[in-house]
């Protein structure tokens, strides 16, 4: 089979299509023909070697998939990122703020916050793509280039805070997301887009009892039941007309590399799509 190969680590340059053996699934595994691939920021940071858990190169790149047997999950972590932060089951009128809300992850976590009646806050570097996500619900965009974001959340919330935050970038941004929190808030944290190892004193976390979460889909995903549950919301969503796939661009696979340097220069709206003939 044709398959995209991270030959060594680095980027976008060490990908190439090869030849490689034919998989067999082996047992409680299936084979799935794979029509279009989703671009992930974890894939760049595969590529990279910066992924926890990364085998040594060469190996085959991607991890979301649409297939014959099997739908892409592209929707998941936006929607645990809003259950992990109890925003399903809480009234009308909490708030979230939802960082890189223009990406693959924001953009589904923007439009659940709509259906669930959940005040979203969302950053981005660009305006142009802060004004696409407020066609999709967005309330309140903030462009973190022109503005800290944490002080535009004190503004626009009259000092108050938000409830969460859905935090993806690592580093400093931990602290300053926990900062932006009001009373009891959580921050939900899964992934560290900048690359810098996330820094937290959990002083912090204790005069507003406030929490920091985790959340990682790979481990959730063997969790039958609470797939099934987020599976059953997700599809009722997609056939109300209420939640819509956003598909920034789709490339051939022939040009994977193209994809992944418009990822890595912050360029992509919503989903990248890597389409395989
Ligand atoms: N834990 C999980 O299960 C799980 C599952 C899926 C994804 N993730 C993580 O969720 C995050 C979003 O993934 P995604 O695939 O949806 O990516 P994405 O949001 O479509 O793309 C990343 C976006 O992050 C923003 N960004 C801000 N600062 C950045 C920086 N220093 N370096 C790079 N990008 C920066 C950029 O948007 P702006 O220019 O608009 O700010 C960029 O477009 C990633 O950290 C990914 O690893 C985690």
């Amino acid at each position: 089979m044709k398959a995209l190969v991270i030959t060594r680590f680095g980027g976008p340059e060490v990908l190439e299509l090869q030849q490689v053996p034919d998989p067999h699934p082996g047992p409680e595994q299936t084979l799935v023909q794979v029509q279009a691939g989703g671009l992930n920021f974890a894939d760049l940071l595969t590529a990279r070697g910066g992924y926890p858990g990364t085998p040594k190169p060469p190996l085959v790149a991607g991890r979301e998939f649409a297939g014959i047997e099997i739908a892409s999950g592209r929707f998941f972590t936006a929607y645990f990122a809003h259950w992990k932060a109890g925003l399903i089951e809480k009234p009308a009128g909490t708030r979230v703020l939802i960082h890189a809300a223009a990406g693959g992850v924001g953009t589904a976590a923007v439009q659940i916050g709509k259906i669930l009646g959940v005040e979203t806050y969302g950053t981005s570097s660009s305006d142009e793509k802060l004004a696409r996500v407020r066609e999709l619900g967005l309330q309140h965009g903030i462009n973190y280039k022109q503005k800290d974001y944490q002080d535009a959340i004190k503004e626009l919330t009259n000092g108050e805070g938000v409830d969460a935050v859905f935090e993806m970038l690592g580093g400093e941004h931990v602290a300053k997301s926990v900062k932006c929190l009001r009373d009891f808030g959580r921050v939900i944290v899964y992934g560290a887009a900048t690359g810098e190892p996330p820094v937290l004193d959990t002083r912090l976390l204790h005069a507003r009892g406030t929490s920091v979460h985790g959340l990682w889909l790979s481990y959730l995903s063997h969790n039958r039941a609470l797939m099934d549950l987020a599976w059953r919301q997700l599809s009722q969503w997609l056939n109300e007309g209420k939640l819509h796939p956003v598909i920034g661009k789709v490339f051939p696979l022939e040009e994977a590399r193209a994809a992944y340097t418009l990822m890595q220069e912050g360029k992509n709206y919503g989903k990248i799509v890597l389409e395989i003939a």
